[in-house]
């Protein structure tokens, strides 16, 4: 059995013909009334997933202070346009604006904007940011271009993850876009385009079998980004699953209060995410991109292991095992630590910004 939205998507298809699956996770994440993010609540035991800053307030606190700091490196603009993409449950803000209440001047300069298309989220930023308005009272938004110009800081944390992929099969005959059709039965059904695609000119040849997956969507949002860093000036920190050389393969997942799923299954009530292409973000952003680096050397090396020792000092033996446990998820490197990347783009490329070693790659 299918989902209301399933019905919705199979009935225009059968009107229309077959969708790129780009466009059938635009529907499923996206329907006004019914996408996945519009009306579920996915974050947390009681969702189908948990993120780093659910995990432990240490995340968010030392990205507020890679901010803070980034801020200060900048030579303290005012405004800056402070920008979290996707915030969930605000808990990343909410933790990151504490830890840098004692920055002289930092939370004044901020202009807070949250792009978030949920609305029971939204609800929940609106709750979990009560404490820091109005000095930081947010605007929300439903996408980036919103967004006022000016010196930027943003962040996102798995947001590029759920974004739209296409995906495409090299045949004998070339490459052939997978498609979502219907079955004989009605059903949502994969299946190859039957000609070519105008994508083949971007894709690398490869031989008969090969797969291929990538995000217009979210290369399109990495070039706003990069624009807006190379005009006004500011850093972007990105942090989500994914690697760091385009390769060829496919990464598309649905997962349903915490198991996998069918991609197909369910429209609208299961999440849907792909492994983020991270050499194809800073190649579109077109500035200085630093890492990507592992979540585990990046949260390291900004302190977190003495932030949880400081912690632990305060905390009942039972805190403290909770702790541990958190402190393992996030750096791990068979945990967290290794499959999540962190990149940053900056206008400076004069130094590493912290937690990241190397000088940036040249992609400009
Ligand atoms: C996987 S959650 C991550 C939440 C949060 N960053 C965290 O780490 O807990 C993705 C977030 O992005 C938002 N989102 C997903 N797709 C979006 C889109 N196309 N435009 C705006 N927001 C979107 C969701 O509503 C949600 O807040």
């Amino acid at each position: 059995m299918t989902s209301e939205l399933g019905r919705l998507i199979a009935h225009r298809i059968a009107l229309t013909g077959p969708i790129a699956i780009a466009d059938f996770m635009a529907e499923a994440m996206g329907h006004p009334r019914l996408g996945y993010y519009r009306h579920a609540m996915p974050l947390g035991t009681g969702g189908d997933f948990t993120t780093a800053p659910e995990i432990s307030q240490m995340f968010g606190e030392l990205l507020g202070a890679w901010l803070a700091e980034r801020w200060l490196a900048m030579g303290q603009p005012s405004p800056v346009r402070l920008v979290e993409l996707g915030p969930g449950r605000g808990t990343l803000m909410a933790d990151a604006l504490r830890a840098t209440r004692g920055v002289a001047g930092f939370h004044a300069a901020l202009d807070l904007h949250l792009v978030d298309t949920s609305e029971p989220l939204r609800a929940a930023q609106r709750t979990a940011l009560a404490a820091f308005t109005p000095s930081c009272a947010p605007t929300w938004h439903e996408r980036l271009d919103d967004v006022p110009a000016g010196p930027l800081l943003l962040v996102a944390n798995e947001f590029f993850d759920a974004l739209p992929v296409r995906q495409f099969h090299r045949t004998a005959q070339g490459w052939r876009e997978r498609m979502v059709g219907l079955g004989p039965d009605g059903a949502l059904r994969l299946a190859l385009a039957p000609g070519p695609t105008p994508f083949a000119k971007i894709l690398a040849d490869a031989a008969a079998g090969a797969e291929a997956e990538f995000s217009e969507a979210g290369r399109a949002l990495a070039a706003d980004i990069g624009a807006r860093i190379a005009r006004d000036g500011g850093w972007a920190l990105i942090v989500d699953y994914g690697y760091d050389k385009s390769a060829p393969g496919t990464s598309l997942q649905a997962v349903r209060g915490h198991r996998g799923s069918g991609i197909l299954d369910r429209p609208g009530e299961t999440d849907l995410s792909a492994h983020v292409d991270f050499a194809a973000l800073a190649a579109a952003a077109g500035v200085p991109a630093f890492g990507p680096v592992a979540q585990g050397d990046f949260l390291r090396r900004l302190g977190i292991e003495a932030r949880a020792h400081a912690l632990k000092r305060q905390a009942s033996a039972e805190q403290a095992r909770a702790l541990d446990a958190a402190l393992a998820r996030l750096i791990a490197p068979d945990q967290m630590g290794t499959l999540f990347r962190v990149l940053a783009l900056g206008d400076d490329r004069s130094a590493p910004p912290a937690g990241f070693s190397d000088p940036p790659s040249d992609t400009t």
